[in-house]
């Protein structure tokens, strides 16, 4: 590639283990918006891609140009800074918008930090379709979705752990039995859905230790901010330092979660069932999509809403 002649070349292998990553956040933030540097390593640096993507946000542009197995390269490059609105927020603004998005595979809660170019991009996708079909939305009047923005903050973090949290403690058990079923019976003609119940497993176990940290430690803090804030009262700074630590820590966890459902749905072929698919099976990927569904519609109320209103009230209260 003749590009990359140009571009500085960073041999993480080289590099002290705790030197790593900072020095990697340090030529990330020397970078000029359009500017690029090239990272080589021995093993996927994956968790780098959470860690800039939770610290400096959704301003740069991940490319493998060499995935293993003995050299992983990744090309970095820092976004110019766009005025465009992010997924998150369309969708925030309007929920009706998140069918749309859907429709064409866009994540618009984990991958919702991105604008619509910058995934349409990454997705070969028709950015000009997607616009048209979301001002058709605006032009229609506004079917009653319930306005989450206005909610009071401790009042929709409850919502969330009454409603979301239970529900996927609901549906796990069922959907081991469902997953696991289909893969012993129809395994051998479809393998597709031995990786589904994986995938599954996987994003059923990350669930079930993320959950407990939102509702033991981060949404009573969530919900402390909001009552200091109402009493115009000060608070002292939480043992974490600030929001935004464990804020990072459950939009990484959200993404993992994210990255299982998209396999599962790539590997299914969007849920299209086989002719040979049996009561079981219909029923297991109804109940999938069912989850799927309710999953972004939670993650959505987290990263986009009640995440970002409770770091803004955090700045006015804390002492
Ligand atoms: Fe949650
Ligand atoms: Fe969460």
């Amino acid at each position: 590639m003749s590009t990359t002649e140009t571009i500085d070349i960073l041999d993480v292998t080289a590099i002290e283990p705790r030197l790593k990553h900072p020095t990697i956040f340090e030529w990330f933030d020397q970078l000029s918006g359009g500017e690029a540097f090239i990272i080589h390593n021995d093993h996927d640096p994956k968790p780098l891609y959470y860690q800039l993507l939770g610290e400096r946000g959704n301003v740069f542009k991940w490319e493998y140009l060499e995935q293993g197995p003995e050299l992983w390269e990744v090309k970095i490059s820092k976004l110019t800074p766009v005025e465009e609105e992010s997924i998150g927020e369309l969708v925030a603004k309007d929920f009706r918008k998140a069918q749309v998005f859907k429709k064409y595979g866009i994540d618009f809660c984990c991958g919702g930090k991105k604008s619509i170019t910058q995934v349409c991009e990454e997705k070969g996708l028709d950015a000009a379709t997607i616009e048209e079909e979301l001002n058709a939305l605006t032009d229609s009047p506004s079917v009653s979705e319930t306005d989450f923005q206005s909610w009071d903050l401790s009042f929709l973090a409850d919502y969330i752990v009454n409603i979301h949290h239970k529900y996927v403690r609901e549906a796990i058990p069922a959907l081991y039995e469902y997953t696991a079923k289909i893969a012993r019976v129809h395994g051998g003609r479809h393998p597709e859905l031995i990786e589904v119940a994986k995938h599954f497993t996987n994003v059923a176990n990350e669930l079930e230790a993320h959950m407990p940290k939102e509702e033991r430690v981060l949404f009573p803090f969530i919900k402390q901010v909001n009552e200091a804030k109402q009493k115009g009262e000060k608070l002292d700074r939480p043992a974490f330092g600030t929001l935004q630590n464990p804020i990072n820590m459950m939009e990484m966890e959200h993404e993992a979660a994210g990255t299982e459902l998209e396999a599962i749905r790539t590997l299914t072929h969007n849920y299209a069932l086989p002719e040979d698919a049996c009561a079981t099976y219909q029923v297991a990927f109804a109940k999938l999509q069912e989850f799927e569904d309710d999953l972004f519609r939670h993650i959505h109320l987290e990263n986009n809403i009640l995440f970002p209103k409770a770091l803004e009230m955090e700045k006015e209260v804390l002492k």
